[in-house]
């Protein structure tokens, strides 16, 4: 079940697919990694380059120069011909993602080749139905950041055959020594699902003026013993992101509980993402 994966390319080399193509190389496995130019393929090597930097100061790896060293960098998707595992993690656009998946049905040459998306809100069948192999194309969501985070979401088109299913579970548990979960392809999938509308209960709580937004977090941290409240999680996810989300799970299920209130939609407009931009729930160094 585990041969055949041994060779995987990684297209987009942000937050996500340098994470993606980290794990990848740290587990022995052969990467190559896709950007779209060479700026931005300088700035996710950098990125690689400095995690394994810290994996390798903290002793998690014994060495970042022998990851690295299984780690190629193009710009040209040709170059992903002989690849057996694709994970695309591209930005979060439905037409650059259709157009991505069509090219990559050309080019990976191997029929029995997984083509994965790491996508977070767009349906798989849209990603599978543009390729003449959507029984290859499947969900293969990881969680940021990559290397820490153990869950990987898989998740299957109503068309992706079962032997694909099982090929990924093979190669996110087998291989990169991840859990997977079972997903069905709809919006959110379990995670963000259930975690996007509690994100947005305790936004509305906090505009209600119900409680302060230190007293929600501290209220979920000491007593549901979570690791940082719902309002800091917004913060990390940043909240450009969190919106984003809440909107595709609210056009595909109308359902108000995934409805972002006006107060998240004001901070965004505003340019309070959270961390990234220094300010959101709460002011950052
Ligand atoms: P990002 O913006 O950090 O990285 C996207 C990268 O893709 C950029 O470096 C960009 O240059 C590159 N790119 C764009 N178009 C390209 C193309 N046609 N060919 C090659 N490279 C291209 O985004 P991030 O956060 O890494 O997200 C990537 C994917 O992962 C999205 O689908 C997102 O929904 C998903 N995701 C994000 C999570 C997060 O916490 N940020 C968590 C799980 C999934």
């Amino acid at each position: 079940m585990e041969n055949g994966m041994d060779r995987v390319g990684v297209v987009g080399c942000g937050l996500m697919g340098s994470g993606i193509a980290e794990v990848s190389a740290r587990a022995g496995l052969d990467v190559v990694v896709v950007e779209s130019s060479t700026a931005a393929l300088d700035a996710g090597r950098a990125r690689l380059e400095k995690s394994l930097a810290r994996a390798e100061a903290k002793g998690k790896i014994d060495s970042a120069a022998e990851v690295l060293e299984r780690i190629g960098y193009v710009t040209d998707l040709g170059d992903l011909a002989d690849r057996q595992v694709v994970v695309e993690a591209i930005v979060e656009d439905e037409g650059a993602k259709t157009e991505l998946f069509r090219t990559l049905d050309r080019v990976v040459l191997d029929p029995q080749a997984i083509l994965a998306s790491n996508t977070s809100s767009i349906p798989i069948m849209k990603l599978g139905v543009v390729t003449a192999r959507p029984q290859h194309v499947i969900g293969v969501h990881f969680f940021n950041p990559v290397p820490v985070l153990q869950l990987v979401e898989l998740v299957p088109s109503l068309l992706t055959s079962s032997d694909t299913t099982e090929r990924a579970r093979a190669f996110v548990e087998g291989r990169l020594g991840k859990r997977a979960i079972d997903c069905q392809d709809r919006a959110g999938f379990v995670v963000n699902a259930l975690l996007i509308p509690f994100v947005l209960s305790a936004i509305r709580m906090l505009e209600s003026g119900f409680a302060t937004a230190e007293d929600i977090d501290r209220g979920l941290v000491l007593g549901a013993a979570h690791p940082q409240g719902p309002l800091a999680l917004a913060d990390l996810i940043g909240l450009d992101t969190t919106k984003a989300v809440a909107e595709s799970l609210y056009e595909e299920f109308k359902e108000p509980l995934y409805a972002a209130p006006p107060l998240l939609a004001r901070m965004v407009d505003a340019g309070l993402l959270g961390r990234k931009t220094g300010r959101g729930f709460y002011t950052y160094e």
